[in-house]
């Protein structure tokens, strides 16, 4: 940690980065709201890049103690040196993009990440601060300084960029009865769970940080997932993607630069830059969430997804029929989700919608993913509708597809589907929105893709 080993035991399990680093006195870091929302808390970690590392802004609330264990950390106290201030400080300073000051240290972490990130070219990309939340400044000046920063100067923190970063190594800590588990590969891992079946797994830990800040949540075993190399596989070949769970969704896109348009439209639509850091696909899919946003795309692209189990077993199955009902998906106990395989080709016109009440950083409301692939005279030969928000799970909506097949891809076909989703969408109401408005979205957003797909040519 900022460039000093710390060894620490007796420290409970959950207890987080945050709340240990402010424990040591390094209290630049903030808490604003334990949930990954604000970046208030904000440091980086070095992170593997090629041969060398980058560093990776990350929510310090998010992350259990043991998570970091033979990790490389950096918070903001470490930024100045000799009394002087880092680049990323002078600018904030300069520009006036602090006042309060409450979020300034995340702010400058996140600043700091892009500043130095290896294949930035140009000025800093203010979007590298989505996650983080400023009350009181305003966001004019912060953008100010993202935009006056220029390369990294040399000195140390650019030199380590030119080394690799630590592995994630296995780890077996226990504290106060409850355990911490980080096996290396997945037959350990199915092992572990073999010996502990009521461990929960965790890997970026963005939903279960959430769960233990703010719901109070203890577990007596955890067992993390980001020791296993398998699960950060990604490959592509001529018949499709294959993408390990266990990759945070940045990854995704920095490993797939020829991603369809419609995937490079998604993955920043997830959360924040510093959730991405640390949230995975296996992740958003295995917590079964109605409003996730991997799922209704994924149906859309007729995703399967892998699942090892105990003994060897390993199975496929699509991803519309892996959720079985409000947060439960058909994961048997001992069974883990191990990669999403997208098949080739892909559908010709696709889009992914996410209606919430900001565009960024925030949760759905209705999100939709939708595919649909004409023959020569414009009729369908196959069509996907899929839905999250309007059910107790993701939803395909089977009926409205057949609904066209065969048809002319029209207005008319556009009033059939919806029509059908009036008869088969059962959406909640609650604080976001009600069932109603969930329907009349999910309804018109049928129409936008057909506006969008096929310029309102009736
Ligand atoms: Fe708000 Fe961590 S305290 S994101
Ligand atoms: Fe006060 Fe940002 S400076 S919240």
């Amino acid at each position: 940690m900022n460039g000093r080993t710390i060894a620490t035991q007796a420290v409970p399990t959950q207890t987080t980065l945050l709340d240990f680093l402010r424990a040591q006195g390094l209290t630049g870091a903030k808490e604003g709201c334990a949930e990954g929302e604000c970046g208030a808390c904000t440091v980086v970690v070095v992170a593997g890049r090629g041969q060398g590392s980058a560093y990776r802004a990350v929510n310090s609330c998010l992350m259990f103690l043991p998570m970091v264990d033979g990790q490389e950390i950096y918070t903001v106290e470490s930024l100045a040196s000799n009394g002087e201030l880092a680049p990323v400080q002078k600018a904030m300073a300069a520009a006036g993009g602090s006042q309060c000051g409450y979020c300034t240290p995340g702010f400058v972490m996140s600043l700091f990440a892009e500043q130095y990130r290896p294949d930035r070219a140009g000025p800093c990309d203010p979007h590298a601060l989505g996650g983080n939340l400023c009350r009181c400044t305003g966001y004019r000046p912060i953008r100010d300084a993202a935009l006056s920063l220029g390369p990294p100067p040399p000195g140390p923190f650019l030199d380590r960029l030119a080394h690799p970063a630590p592995g994630v190594g296995p780890l077996k800590y226990q504290c106060d009865g409850a355990s911490f588990f980080r096996p290396s590969s997945i037959d350990e891992c199915l092992e572990a769970m073999g010996r502990n079946p009521e461990a929960r797994l965790i890997s970026g830990g963005t939903d279960l940080g959430v769960e233990s800040n703010l719901r109070g949540r203890r577990w007596p075993a955890l067992i993390s997932l980001e020791g296993v190399a398998e699960l950060r596989e990604f490959s592509e070949t001529s018949v499709g993607v294959t993408i390990g769970a266990g990759l945070p969704l940045s990854e995704i896109a920095a490993l797939w630069p020829t991603a369809p348009a419609v995937v490079r439209e998604w993955l920043p639509l997830f959360a924040s830059p510093t959730l991405r850091n640390r949230a995975t696909l296996g992740g958003n899919l295995a917590t079964a969430s109605p409003i996730g946003d991997g799922a209704p795309l994924l149906i859309a692209f007729d995703a399967t997804l892998h699942i090892a189990g105990p003994a060897g077993m390993r199975r496929t199955v699509p991803v519309a029929s892996f959720f079985q009902d409000y947060r439960r998906t058909l994961l048997a106990p001992g069974e883990l989700l191990t990669a999403v395989e997208i098949p080739k080709p892909w559908p010709s016109c696709m889009r992914f919608y996410k209606v919430a009440k900001r565009r960024m950083d925030d949760i759905s409301t209705v999100a939709a993913g939708m595919a649909i692939e004409l023959d020569e005279s414009g009729c369908v030969l196959r069509s996907r509708f899929a839905f999250g928000g309007v059910a107790a799970i993701p939803l395909r909506v089977v009926e409205a597809e057949e609904a066209i097949l065969g048809q002319p891809w029209n207005h008319a076909a556009v009033a059939r589907v919806q029509a059908v989703l009036e008869n088969t969408l059962k959406p909640l109401s609650d604080h976001r929105g009600s069932a109603e408005y969930r329907l009349a979205v999910a309804s018109s957003l049928v129409e936008k893709f057909w506006w969008e797909k096929s310029g309102g040519a009736a």
